[in-house]
């Protein structure tokens, strides 16, 4: 399972990054908004920290616009992988971009039948938003195992499910038993997943006991 990191703050990607936890970066115009940077200097130095895909979202609503602003996005670098609204224009600019070997990101997917589209559009990722159905009621993580099914039935979709809005430690562990292929994680979350109370307990007393020994290392 691959882990992204949600989050435009560069010093957040860094200190994730020294922990070779980090496959990815996701961003999208609220993001950039906290980080309160330029756009495209931001998304520069973020492909310059992590080798993988770091999404950057057109904010054009119609294809041509999508076109435009992504074409000028992929100059940044390599492994910026183009981020489009799950919209007919949307899906036009995916096959667009993903024609061209560009990666692309189809985002604010909230159902299965969504999910389909975006795979017979050729993106690379499909982005389903499991915290914010929880937020209204509905199941998000029973929308990951609707689109892992459908996407599982069909050699020809290729499209990986990156596991969006994640808001806590169990959205991660169960996408995973689920086999979705990436999630994309706020870095306190990230922070999150390594903490037990247990590990805790044990660290303080192997040091009371080694302290009682009086030996160094
Ligand atoms: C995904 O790419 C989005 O940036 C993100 O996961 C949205 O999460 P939110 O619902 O916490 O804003």
């Amino acid at each position: 399972m691959k882990f992204f990191v949600d989050t435009a703050d560069v010093a957040e990607i860094k200190d994730l990054a020294a922990t070779g936890l980090l496959d990815g970066v996701t961003t999208n115009p609220s993001l950039i908004k906290k980080a309160g940077r330029d756009f495209k200097e931001v998304i520069a130095e973020i492909c310059g920290i992590v080798d993988g895909p770091v999404s950057a979202e057109v904010v054009a609503m119609d294809f041509d616009g999508m076109k435009r602003q992504g074409d000028e996005l992929v100059k940044i670098a390599k492994n910026v992988c183009i981020k489009v609204p799950l919209t007919i224009d949307g899906l036009k600019a995916c096959k667009y971009f993903t024609d061209k070997g560009t990666q692309v990101n189809v985002t604010l997917c909230f159902s299965a039948a969504q999910a389909i589209l975006a795979a017979k559009a050729g993106a690379t990722f499909i982005s389903p938003f499991v915290g914010r159905l929880d937020d209204i009621g509905q199941d998000g993580m029973e929308l990951i195992s609707d689109i892992v099914e459908i996407y599982n039935n069909y050699q020809e979709f290729t499209t990986e499910v990156l596991v969006a809005s994640v808001r806590n430690p169990m959205h991660v562990v169960l996408a995973a038993k689920l086999g979705a292929h990436v999630a994309t994680i706020p870095a306190n979350v990230i922070k999150q997943l390594a903490l037990h109370p247990l590990t805790d307990k044990g660290l303080d007393q192997f040091n009371k006991d080694w302290a009682a020994t009086g030996q160094k290392l």
